[in-house]
C-alpha cells in the first residue's frame, strides 16, 4: 500500500476568480501515484453556483482507481502496475482475471483454487435455455448477450446482495465463468447446432473455443497455439480504464443496481461501433473497400468533414500513439493466419491502408493510429467466427474488467450515486395556455363532439 500513501496529500490550489463578483474559489489538488494530478471541483457549485461542463467527460476524472493505467502519449497500458506486454506474453488469462480483481497476482495456491472456482461455475441453469429459444434465429448474438445477461439477475438470487462481500465475490465468479458459456451459446442458437455444455479439463479459452466450434458428432482437436492466441486476445480486452462501457457499469451500479444487471448495461454501451462494435465494422470497411486500388477513395472520404465514414480501428480517445494492444493484436493474428493457412485478402488492404494512413498528414496530426480493433477481427474471422459475434469476444474478455471496477467501486468508502448535472438550454418559464387554433384543428374535439 505504501504507493497509495501520497493519494491524498493536497498541492498548492488552482484559485478561479471571478472578477465581476470578486468572489474566489481555491480548487485543490489531488495527487495521482502516476498520471495527471486532479482538482478537486467537488465543493464548485456549493460555493460558487457553477457546474463545470465538460461533454464527453474529456478531462474528467469521474472516480477514483487502482486497477488500470494509461499514458496515451507513450502508448502504455498497464493492469495493476503490470505492463500488457508483459502479461500478454508471459501471464495467462485466468492469472490476469485474478490480478484485475484482487490487485496482486495470485500464489500458486491461490492460482490453483482460483482456476478451480471460475471452471466448476461455468454452467448455466438449466432453465435459461427456454430463454434463447424465445430469440429469433437471426437476433443479432449482442442482443442475446444483453438479455441472457440481465436475466442472470433473476436465476441467481442469492449473489444479488452486494452489501455482502460473500455474495459480491460469488457474483464476480459467476459472471467470470458464465460469460463464454453465455456466448458460445449465443453463437450456437444462430447457426441451428445443439448447445455445448463446458468441459471441466479444458482451460478457460479451450473450453469457450470448444463450446463454441465443436459438435456432438465429432471429436474436437485444436491446435495450442490458437488455444494461447484466443487467451491472448482476452488479455488484450481485460480492462481499459473507464471507457464508455466501464463507466456505464459503474454508473449503473452507484444506484445499488445488481451486479448481473449492471454488466448486462456495460455490454449494451460495449455493442455500438465506436466503442467495441469497432471490431465488427472494420472488418465491414474493409470488404466496402474491396480492392487496395481504392483505399485513396475512402482515406479521402475520413478526411471529408462533411462525410460521415470514419476510418473504423483508428483513433483513440485516450491514445495518441499507436494502441499498445494494436501490437501484439498484430502479431497474433498473423501467427493464427499462419497456423490456419488462411491467405485472407482483406489483410493486404488492412496493411496498405495502415501504411497510408499512418504517412498521411491528416491522421499524423490528429494522432490518429490503429487501435486494438483494427487488427483482432483478421484473427476471429480466420479461427471462424462470423463478424455478428466479434463483440460478443470483446465482452467475454472485458467482463472481467467491468466487474473488478464494480467491485472497486461498491467498496470505495466515497461511493456516491452518479448524478451529473446540465447546461439548460430550452425554454425559460412559460404559462400554460392552449391555442385556441390547436384546439379547433384536434381530431379529438371532432370526435368527441
Ligand atoms: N477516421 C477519421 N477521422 C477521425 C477518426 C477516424 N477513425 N477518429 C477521429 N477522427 C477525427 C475526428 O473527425 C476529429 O476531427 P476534428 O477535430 O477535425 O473534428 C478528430 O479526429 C478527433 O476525433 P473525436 O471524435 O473528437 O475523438 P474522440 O476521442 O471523441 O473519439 C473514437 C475517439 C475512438 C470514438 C474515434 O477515433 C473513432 O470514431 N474511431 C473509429 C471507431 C473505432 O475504431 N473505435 C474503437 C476504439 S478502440 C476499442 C475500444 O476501446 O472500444
Amino acid at each position: 500500500m505504501a504507493d497509495y500513501e501520497d493519494k491524498n496529500t493536497l498541492e498548492k490550489p488552482y484559485t478561479l476568480f471571478n472578477n465581476e463578483t470578486g468572489v474566489s474559489f481555491e480548487i485543490p489538488i489531488i495527487k495521482s501515484t502516476d498520471g495527471p494530478d486532479v482538482l478537486d471541483i467537488r465543493k464548485l457549485h456549493e460555493e460558487t453556483g457553477l457546474f463545470s461542463y465538460d461533454p464527453g467527460f474529456t478531462s474528467t476524472a469521474s472516480c477514483d482507481s487502482s486497477i488500470t493505467y494509461i499514458d496515451g502519449n507513450k502508448g502504455i497500458l498497464r493492469h495493476r502496475g503490470y505492463d500488457i506486454n508483459d502479461l500478454a506474453r508471459k501471464s495467462d488469462f485466468l492469472e490476469v482475471c485474478y490480478l484485475l480483481l484482487h490487485g496482486d497476482l495470485p500464489s500458486p495456491e491461490d492460482r490453483k483454487k482460483f482456476i478451480n472456482v471460475i471452471t466448476t461455475h461455468t454452467m448455466l441453469h438449466e432453465q435459461l435455455v427456454n430463454l434463447y429459444r424465445g430469440f429469433r434465429r437471426d437476433a443479432h448474438p449482442m442482443a442475446i448477450m444483453v438479455g441472457v445477461v440481465g436475466a442472470l439477475s433473476a436465476f441467481y438470487h442469492d449473489s444479488t446482495d452486494f452489501s455482502d462481500l460473500n455474495q459480491r465475490m460469488i457474483a464476480c465468479h459467476r459472471l467470470i465463468a458464465k460469460i463464454p458459456t453465455i456466448g458460445a451459446m449465443a453463437y450456437k442458437y444462430s447457426v441451428g447446432q445443439p448447445f455445448v455444455y463446458p468441459k471441466n479439463n479444458l482451460s478457460y479459452a479451450e473450453n469457450f473455443l470448444y463450446m463454441t466450434f465443436s459438435v456432438p458428432t465429432d471429436d474436437f482437436n485444436i491446435n495450442p497455439k490458437i488455444v494461447k492466441a484466443m487467451d491472448k486476445f482476452f488479455i488484450l480486452h481485460a480492462d481499459h480504464e473507464q471507457n464508455a462501457s466501464t463507466s456505464t457499469v459503474r454508473l449503473a451500479g452507484s444506484s445499488g443496481a445488481n451486479p448481473f444487471a449492471c454488466i448486462a448495461a456495460g455490454i449494451a454501451s460495449l455493442w455500438g461501433p465506436a466503442h467495441g462494435g469497432a471490431n465488427e465494422a472494420v472488418i465491414k470497411m474493409l470488404e466496402e473497400i474491396g480492392d487496395v486500388s481504392n483505399i485513396p477513395k475512402f482515406i479521402n472520404k475520413a478526411k471529408d468533414k462533411n462525410d460521415p465514414f470514419r476510418l473504423m480501428g483508428f483513433g483513440h480517445r485516450v491514445y495518441k500513439n499507436y494502441d499498445p494492444r494494436a501490437a501484439v493484436m498484430k502479431e497474433s493474428a498473423h501467427e493464427v493466419l499462419e497456423v490456419l493457412e488462411v491467405d485472407d485478402p482483406l489483410l493486404k488492404i488492412a496493411l496498405e491502408l495502415e501504411k497510408i494512413a499512418l504517412k498521411d498528414s491528416y491522421f499524423i496530426e490528429k494522432k490518429l493510429y490503429p487501435n486494438v480493433d483494427f487488427y483482432s477481427g483478421f484473427m476471429l474471422k480466420a479461427l471462424g467466427f462470423p463478424t455478428s459475434m466479434f463483440t460478443v469476444l470483446f465482452a467475454i474478455g472485458r467482463t472481467v474488467g467491468w466487474i473488478s471496477q464494480w467491485k472497486e467501486m461498491i467498496e470505495d468508502p466515497i461511493n456516491k450515486i452518479g448524478r451529473p448535472r446540465q447546461l439548460y438550454k430550452g425554454h425559460r418559464s412559460r404559462e400554460y395556455q392552449i391555442e385556441s387554433s390547436r384546439e379547433k384543428k384536434s381530431i379529438f374535439n371532432w370526435l368527441w363532439k
